[in-house]
């Protein structure tokens, strides 16, 4: 299944294209379902993304209706300086007329990181009235993502277990030491390869050996890249990038 790849010539033109897919996106599944369900990615290349949504392009989203969950967040409170849910809050739902039942944020617990799974697990499954251990995931209507140099995205990392996980939507993880609060909640390839779209919003020169490793030989990648298995059941996802990634 080949993604497809959009390159853009610097980080403004692509944050205000995936603004506008977000918008186009956001109203067919509106009249249809009467809701949209978005997923956002953490990291810092969607900031200016979130920054558009929640000023400029604020009026173009039909916020009463939108449902925002967290495709991965670092176990701290959420006015850390490392959360995701505050890196959105500032750039965008702090700005925009989103009622707070519609923010589905992760309930991290820095005490017990399973708990904090566990709980955002029943909360999706509440949203979407999903029971039994093995029933389907829900289809997330978007899915954002970012993309590491590793090739890691949400909080999957190269050679983790949770890569391996075939029932569990949310889980507990521990990210390289690399990587600030190891800490880490993520949703899962289950549920992320049951989105309608999926998204990969990518920026840094240092990724361009990892994109093409990704686009050129997807059946490889997919081995050991979790970038790469991302595979959802509809729609190849898209790529997002910059032209230092020209594959
Ligand atoms: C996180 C993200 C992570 C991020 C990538 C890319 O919690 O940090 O979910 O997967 O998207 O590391 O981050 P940058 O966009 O900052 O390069």
């Amino acid at each position: 299944m080949k993604q497809t790849v959009q390159v853009y010539p610097d980080l403004e033109t692509m944050s205000r294209k995936a603004a506008s897919l977000i918008i186009e996106l956001a109203e067919p599944a509106v009249r249809m379902k009467g809701f949209f369900t978005l997923v956002l990615s953490g990291g810092s290349t969607p900031q200016r993304l979130y920054r558009l949504l929640g000023e400029e392009y604020m009026d173009q989203m039909p916020w009463e209706r939108v449902h925002l969950f967290w495709g991965d967040e670092r176990n701290v409170p959420k006015d850390s300086s490392e959360s995701n849910f505050r890196l959105a809050w500032d750039a965008m739902i702090s700005k925009v007329p989103i009622p707070n039942q519609n923010i589905h944020s992760v309930p991290t617990k820095p005490e017990s990181p399973a708990a904090a799974a566990t709980s955002y697990e029943a909360c999706i499954r509440d949203f979407f009235h999903v029971k039994g251990e093995d029933a389907r995931p829900p289809a997330f209507d978007l899915v954002l993502l970012g993309l590491g140099a590793d090739g890691h995205t949400a909080s999957l990392f190269p050679g983790d277990p949770v890569l391996s996980e075939k029932k569990r939507w949310v889980s507990a993880v521990h990210a390289p030491s690399a990587y600030k609060t190891g800490e880490r909640i993520t949703l899962t390839l289950p549920i992320l390869n049951c989105a309608e779209e999926v998204m990969f919003i990518v920026s840094g020169v240092e990724k361009k050996g990892m994109i093409k490793n990704i686009i050129n030989d997807p059946a490889q990648a997919r081995k050991k890249i979790p970038a790469a298995m991302i595979i959802p059941r509809k729609k190849s996802p898209g790529f997002w990038t910059q032209p230092q990634h020209r594959i």
